[in-house]
């Protein structure tokens, strides 16, 4: 006789247990166990536990290959789905192997899993291991298929709506819960003031404030007092919502005019704009990606979207001050150069419109489509393309967990023709336009934030958090990534020779890029060094990208007049025509103000099943090595939060935003 222990657990997750008949059968390479029910005295998986089972079988059955899972009808209770974690046997030779699965599983189905260590396609050496596989991978493909959102735009999951993804992907039954809560207070805080629907202007900047008594953070109390304020105007542009957008100037556009004797007020006493330039102190925001994009209608007129560009200085207080900005892309008369030194109002709208524009691309650009649209893409062709068996799928299906539903929900009510985002000045239509233009304008090396960095000429501007914080993770990750794939990679052939992961590359290139072969993605892989660097940008991109431009929503939009996504007067063509009262009838009305607020709430909440940054829950990896590669990232990640803690006590504004404790291992929100 040779007997089998089984450690079965049951998840955590709210209804995660089962009260149905639960069987398995145990396949090795000398035979299979008998049908056996996991049946002791008492309850068996119930939420949260582990239940232990003993199979005995008349001989050994050899290296253990599967084990089939099934679930059936208990009496006649209705269907009651069962959310295994993972079983852990114990040979009768005294090796424990795991099994994880992480998913839920109903009556009926059909679940096989497989352990033990982490394998490529071709290392799989047995006849019913290379079937399961085969099997697995044609069934995944049937499963997750693409679909085609918009021309021109990365491609989507073709699951319409939240109810029919598969169980693997979908949302806890918490974060459900929450998420309703989040919209039920949203909605009843925002309708007891019969604010919402309303057309009226605002009255005043201090009434536009007041919607949002009932939920402050330290930081937008700061921006509703400070937002005014040029150094604060120049600091956003490095450290707010956006930080993807200047470049250092190394000479002016020539559709830029700005003569020294506009800005010599603003520069340090004895220097010049041509002197400064040299230095390096002088960068530049350029909207010109925005010129002829049709704004949407409003009330039968079309809306006014600007591609201007916003000159800013470095001053030898190391403040980043905007010191000219242009509304449109070619110099006229009715297109003048602001100044700090115009009428209050003037200055005031003109970097309003700025920001406007700014507010527009890092919506639908920076944050949709370059972190959720992509993120989106990176995981169905994991689905796709990976054995749930393989390393690589290992490392990354944490990283993507919950995405496609997030994408699924949030793509109707945010993004769609009716979403929140279409009442921006340039609309559902505008906003698919600008996306369209950024995907053909994206590189590769834009997604990677050193090139990226480097590229924009930013290396050395002081007090840029995103940078400082966002390289140093960067790093973290790289060494992780560094080290699981070369483990699992000991050499560039097996790169090559491995299926899932160039059919994984090629998908993303075609489905994610459209082919462009000028982004310089790479459409396969020949190197162990070009794996590690991609994964290094894919875990980048769902993790501290996506909390830089995701976690200050609330922070920055709540307050309206700081940032605003519609705009509903023209910009100024001449100066000193403007007064308070043009800047409350340019900014949205209240109505429109409420429902951005209502966005941005939903947008900013943190939930209380958040899986920070580096934390995987579920134990996948068998293998001692990439567990201590875990450990050991953990522990980078760790000392990095404390080191953020301790120079975030020095700062007058705090960044908080890629606080490793603040990041979401996935892009969940
Ligand atoms: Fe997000």
């Amino acid at each position: 006789m040779a007997e089998y222990k089984l450690e079965v657990t049951t998840g955590e997750r709210f209804l995660s247990g089962t009260n149905d008949h639960v069987y398995v059968t145990i396949f090795g390479t000398g035979g299979q166990s008998e049908r056996t029910e996991l049946d002791n005295f008492g309850f068996d998986h119930v939420t949260g536990t582990t239940g232990t089972y003993t199979l005995s079988t008349n001989l050994s059955l050899g290296k253990l290959l599967l084990i089939k899972v099934e679930k059936s009808r208990f009496c006649y209770l209705p269907e009651d789905e069962w959310y295994l974690s993972k079983i852990v046997v114990t040979t009768p030779e005294g090796e424990a192997i795991l099994f994880p699965y992480y998913r839920w599983i109903s009556r009926g189905e059909l679940v096989e899993l497989r352990g033990g260590k982490a394998l490529k396609g071709f290392e799989d050496d047995h006849p019913v291991l290379i079937e399961h596989r085969e099997k697995e991978l044609r069934l995944k493909k049937r499963l997750y298929r693409w679909s085609i959102f918009a021309e021109g735009l990365p491609h989507i999951t073709h699951f319409n709506n939240v109810l029919e993804l598969p169980a693997e992907i979908r949302f806890s039954y918490t974060r459900d819960g929450n998420i309703a809560k989040v919209k039920l207070d949203t909605f009843i805080n925002l309708h007891h003031k019969e604010m919402v629907g309303s057309t009226k202007t605002w009255e005043s900047i201090e009434k536009m404030k007041e919607i949002f008594q009932w939920r402050k953070t330290t930081m937008s109390e700061y921006v509703s007092e400070h937002w005014k304020e040029d150094d604060f105007y120049g600091f956003q542009f490095l450290n707010g919502l956006n930080p993807k957008v200047i470049k250092r100037c190394s000479e002016l556009p020539p559709n830029f005019p700005v003569t020294e004797e506009m800005v010599k007020p603003f520069l340090e006493e004895g220097s010049s704009l041509q002197e400064e330039v040299k230095k390096g102190n002088i960068f530049l925001s350029d909207q010109k990606k925005m010129e002829g994009i049709p704004p949407r209608a409003y009330n039968g007129k079309p809306l006014h979207v600007t591609a201007g560009l916003c000159l800013l200085y470095l001053n030898p207080e190391n403040k980043l001050m905007p010191i000219a900005i242009q509304l449109h892309q070619q110099p006229s008369e009715q297109n003048p150069i602001f100044l700090p030194s115009d009428s209050e109002t003037d200055w005031l709208l003109a970097k309003m419109f700025i920001k406007n524009v700014d507010s527009m691309d890092h919506e639908a650009v920076q944050h949709l489509m370059k972190t959720h649209f992509l993120a989106e893409v990176y995981t169905v062709a994991a689905l796709r393309s990976f054995s749930g068996i393989h390393p690589l799928y290992k490392l990354l299906i944490p990283h993507f967990q919950y995405t496609l539903f997030i994408n699924t929900d949030g793509r109707p009510t945010l993004f769609g023709p009716d979403g929140a985002l279409s009442i921006s000045s340039l609309g559902y239509d505008g906003l698919t336009e600008l996306m369209r233009r950024a995907l053909s304008e994206t590189t590769y090396s834009s997604l990677c934030l050193p090139e990226d960095i480097t590229a924009r000429g930013l290396e050395s501007i002081p007090n840029f958090y995103y940078r400082d914080d966002g390289l140093k993770l960067w790093d973290i990750i790289n060494s992780f990534v560094k080290a699981v794939v070369e483990y699992y990679y000991p050499s560039d052939s097996e790169v090559r020779k491995d299926n899932e992961l160039q059919e994984w590359i090629s998908e993303i290139f075609t489905h994610g890029f459209l082919g462009n072969k000028a982004s310089g993605f790479p459409e396969s892989f020949h190197t162990v060094e070009e794996v590690i660097k991609f994964i290094t940008m894919v875990i980048f991109t769902v993790t501290v990208q996506h909390a830089a431009v995701n976690n200050g929503q609330f922070d920055y939009y709540s307050c309206v007049p700081n940032i605003s996504l519609l705009l509903r007067k023209p910009p100024p063509t001449t100066k000193g025509q403007s007064s308070m009262e043009t800047i409350l009838e340019t900014l949205p009305n209240v109505g429109e103000t409420v429902n951005f607020e209502a966005m941005v709430c939903l947008l900013s909440e943190t939930y209380s099943d958040m899986v920070p940054m580096g934390s995987y829950p579920d134990e996948r990896f068998q293998e001692p090595a990439p567990k201590q590669m875990i450990k050991e990232f953990q522990a980078e990640l760790s000392n990095f939060s404390e080191a953020i803690a301790t120079r975030n006590l020095l700062l007058k504004i705090p960044y908080s935003y890629l606080d490793p404790a603040h990041i979401e291992n996935s892009i969940a929100i």
